[in-house]
């Protein structure tokens, strides 16, 4: 049995002023519930928000982006062992966002990803394809190109720590998510996938549904038998919609 994971993805999203109280709110209203994984990805600066407001409570730290080296002349990035001091588990790799506006490539996904595996973190690695793919009938291809290229040189313990996050471009922000048939066919694909790759720790990987995740259809995309979590943006900026959709992968 896979236990769901939930994050929220806050993208370019609350302060550190405004993150203490989200973060209060959110382990407030959580209490002590377990039974879904919770993670929360702030911006940078208001990671050391988050880690002060989750201390004693099961609730994760995500960041949105990692480098690959480990210090250097890279301006604006971030190295793993920075976000492992403001107490990461997890990071954000390959967001289309990042794929889209700032250059991230298949490649340099990989390099993330691998980078945040080497350093302990649990990368998040995102796929999916765009509106035109889709209706070019390419996604399929898409995905398998993305997960193949992204996942490169994963190896033993790795398959372990890795999250995937099936997103497709064309639900994000925009309100229309995909139909659970829909995602639940990406997400096997997916899975097939990760049995070529991975063998049997195939079968422990959980891949979350990202784009238009509301608490009105997250009990039925998380009903599926291969979608193991959300990656929630707009609705993981309030408290309660986001524990809503926590809650309804219980
Ligand atoms: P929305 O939930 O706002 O569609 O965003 C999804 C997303 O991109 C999460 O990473």
């Amino acid at each position: 049995m896979r236990k769901k994971i939930v994050a929220g993805n806050w993208k370019m999203n609350r302060t550190a002023h405004e993150a203490k109280t989200l973060v209060a709110e959110i382990k407030a209203a959580l209490g002590g519930f377990n039974a879904v994984e919770c993670v929360l990805c702030p911006p940078f600066t208001s990671l050391g928000a988050v880690q002060d407001g989750v201390a004693g409570s099961p609730i994760g730290i995500g960041a949105q982006n990692v480098h690959w080296e480990k210090s250097g002349a890279f301006t604006g990035e971030i190295s793993a062992d920075m976000l492992r001091e403001k107490g990461c588990t997890h990071v954000i790799v390959g967001h289309s966002e990042r794929r889209q506006y700032f250059g991230e490539t298949d490649e340099t996904v990989n390099k993330r990803a691998r980078a945040a595996l080497a350093a302990g973190l649990k990368p998040i690695v995102c796929v999916g394809e765009t509106l035109a793919e889709r209706e070019a009938g390419t996604t399929f291809q898409v995905i398998e190109r993305q997960v193949r290229a992204g996942l490169q040189g994963l190896a033993g313990a790795d398959w372990d720590k890795l999250v995937l996050a099936y997103e497709p471009v064309w639900a994000i922000g925009t309100g229309k998510t995909a139909t659970s048939a829909q995602a639940q066919e990406v997400h096997a694909f997916i899975r097939r996938l990760l049995r070529e790759l991975a063998g049997g720790a195939a079968d422990g990987i959980r891949i979350q549904y990202g784009g238009s995740m509301k608490p009105d259809n997250a009990r039925e995309l998380l009903g599926q038998p291969d979608i193991d979590g959300g990656l929630i943006g707009g609705a993981a900026l309030q408290a309660a919609s986001f524990v809503a959709i926590v809650k309804a992968g219980a």
